[in-house]
């Protein structure tokens, strides 16, 4: 694995953790987070061994706190369309072929909460605050806010957090579905590692189709969405992981699936 300024990549039993380490600026995702981060998906993306990725960030008070608002300062309209129409970390997450998983340990606010939200579940420690204050910068969401927070949790909802900038403790988060689960922080890293372990379990094929599926339906209309779902699942069925699965069911015996 290369050598990362930015972030660290840990990899144990199929699971991969990016862990963005930047701990004196709370995990501001500058422009080499961004690089080191999509450089580290492409690396992960071909190694068969690893089956789901884990997002984090350094210490103990911030996941991430945010673009780095020090790179905005002189930035024209054209060098940041340009910076945010180049491959993003939020893009790269969002079409990872494998599981995401954000471990929300602190501070989720900004292009933090935006990197949540283009990852498939979120778990957050209860001590965790999301936000997505870029309002009070005389700016909006440009790394996906406005959008996958609306499509996760709706638009009102969305709006009022949007609007005000205002942070919401995990406690909120998880009552409006933007967090799947909260932990105390101390029962963070194990219960998220628990929930990682059970999906790197799966057949990595079925993993993808699934996550590719289930994409779908916020990205196209409800016909098109099933159309996808019925080719996806007959892809399923080319995999010798569907035998196995089949006949391990069968056999009342425990699937070993091998990503073929
Ligand atoms: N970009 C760049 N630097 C950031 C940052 C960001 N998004 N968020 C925090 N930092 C830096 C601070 O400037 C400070 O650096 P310094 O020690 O060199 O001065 C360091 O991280 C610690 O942050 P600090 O503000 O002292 O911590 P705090 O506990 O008092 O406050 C926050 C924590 C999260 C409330 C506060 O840092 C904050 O509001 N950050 C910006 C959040 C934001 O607007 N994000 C969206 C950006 S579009």
């Amino acid at each position: 694995m290369s050598n990362y300024k930015t972030i660290l990549v840990e990899k144990h039993d199929g699971i991969a953790v990016i862990t963005i380490n930047r701990p004196d600026k709370l995990n501001a995702l500058n422009s080499k987070v961004h690089e080191e981060g999509v450089a580290a998906l492409d690396e992960l993306r071909n190694d068969e061994k690893i089956r789901v990725v884990v997002f984090t960030g350094a210490g103990e008070k911030s996941f991430i706190a945010g673009a780095d608002i020090s790179e905005f300062a002189g930035k024209t309209p054209v060098t940041q369309r340009a910076v945010f129409q180049n491959r993003t970390l939020f893009n790269s997450i969002d079409t990872f072929p494998k599981p995401v998983i954000a471990m929300i340990n602190g501070f989720c606010l900004g292009g933090g909460c935006e990197l949540a939200l283009a990852c498939d579940i979120r778990i957050a420690s209860e001590n965790a605050k999301l936000g997505q204050p870029e309002i009070n910068l005389g700016i909006i969401p440009g790394g996906g806010g406005t959008q996958r927070l609306t499509k996760l949790i709706g638009e009102g909802k969305s709006m009022e957090i949007i609007l005000t900038g205002d942070m919401i403790d995990a406690e909120t988060a998880l009552s409006l579905g933007l967090v799947n689960h909260v932990y105390p922080a101390e029962e963070l890293e194990e219960n998220t590692m628990k929930l990682a372990g059970k999906i790197a379990s799966k057949s990595p094929i079925a993993l993808q189709m699934a996550k590719e599926a289930v994409k779908t339906a916020s990205k196209s209309n409800l016909d098109e969405g099933l159309r996808r779902e019925v080719d996806l699942f007959a892809i399923t069925f080319s995999s010798e992981d569907k035998e196995e699965g089949v006949s391990a069911f069968l056999e009342k015996r425990k699937p070993e699936f091998k990503g073929r």
